[in-house]
């Protein structure tokens, strides 16, 4: 039997220090932090998450102050919210939840916002820190990914790790921040050649392609541990109900892992944690206080 790796437990309790730390905050300094979700359209899963990460910052006390702008903004409309939001002194963070409609320039947008308020991490400032390897804020996924694998005392120094997966927001600062930890990287994607052989020679395989069960059991080393970042949703043929599944069929990988990461209740809540943490990163940051 695998380790479950409960993100949904470490979550909670890097909450419930937030809390604690908000409320002080509150109290010293006369504000909250504010957190700024920049949502365009309708998107039914990126409104879940909105709401998700909206209904989180209100547990710990941080000040939503999110904008939800029609399907057809132009780039210009965008763009002016993002610089309001840059110029209010309430907002510590900022996020423009992607994916944005198609008729925008995402990367122009998130090249507008604030390094210092990106609390994303993936303004080129931001990023061009991971790389360097310098203190900056860091893409919520990977980082919680990281936390996680520290709270279990995952060892990670010349291990190998693959990362399934090259996108800006999860595989590539990812790929970076494992690097960061002294782990041997490979980075793979869908024009890999032999990937179940480069899935099979990880320590640490971390799946995020977006592909519901696409990592089986013949894909994964003996004890190795396996991070789920997939958010799937499929229809179940028998029932016909909907559900949320993962990239990796856990029910054939988790006896074959030393330890894995659930859907739901692993990488997900700790992206949440960690968008709070950054909030407050940037809070302290700003105000000139000691975190
Ligand atoms: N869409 C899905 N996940 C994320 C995320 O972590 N950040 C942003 N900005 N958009 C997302």
């Amino acid at each position: 039997m695998a380790q479950l790796l409960d993100g949904k437990a470490l979550a909670k309790q890097i909450q419930a220090d937030c809390l604690t730390k908000v409320q002080s905050w509150q109290v010293r300094y006369g504000r909250a932090p504010g957190l700024a979700v920049l949502m365009v359209g309708d998107n039914p899963a990126s409104a879940a998450y909105v709401r998700n990460k909206e209904r989180a910052c209100q547990q710990v006390g941080i000040a939503s102050l999110g904008k939800h702008l029609p399907t057809e903004s132009t780039q210009a409309e965008v763009a002016q919210e993002i610089a309001a939001l840059n110029q209010n002194s309430d907002v510590d963070g900022i996020l423009v939840q992607l994916p944005l409609p198609p008729h925008l320039d995402a990367t122009a947008l998130l090249n507008l916002i604030d390094p210092d308020k990106d609390v994303d991490g993936l303004h080129p400032t931001n990023l061009g820190r991971l790389v360097r390897g310098e203190a900056g804020l860091r893409s919520c996924t990977p980082a919680g990914i990281m936390r996680l694998l520290a709270a279990y005392g995952i060892d990670l120094a010349g291990k190998k790790a693959v990362v399934l997966g090259r996108s800006i927001l999860v595989g590539k600062p990812m790929g970076l921040m494992l690097l960061g930890a002294d782990a041997t990287v490979v980075m793979a994607h869908s024009k890999s050649q032999s990937l179940a052989e480069l899935t099979r020679s990880a320590d640490i395989l971390v799946a995020a392609v977006g592909i519901a069960n696409f990592i089986n059991a013949p894909m994964v080393k003996l004890g190795a541990t396996v991070i789920d970042v997939g958010i799937n949703r499929v229809t179940d043929s028998e029932t016909g109900q909907s559900r949320l599944v993962g990239d990796v069929d856990f029910a054939a990988v988790e006896p074959v892992a030393g330890a894995i990461t659930p859907v739901p209740g692993g990488v997900g809540p700790m992206t949440v944690a960690m968008l709070i943490e950054n909030t407050m990163v940037s809070y302290c940051d700003r105000l000139q206080i000691s975190r």
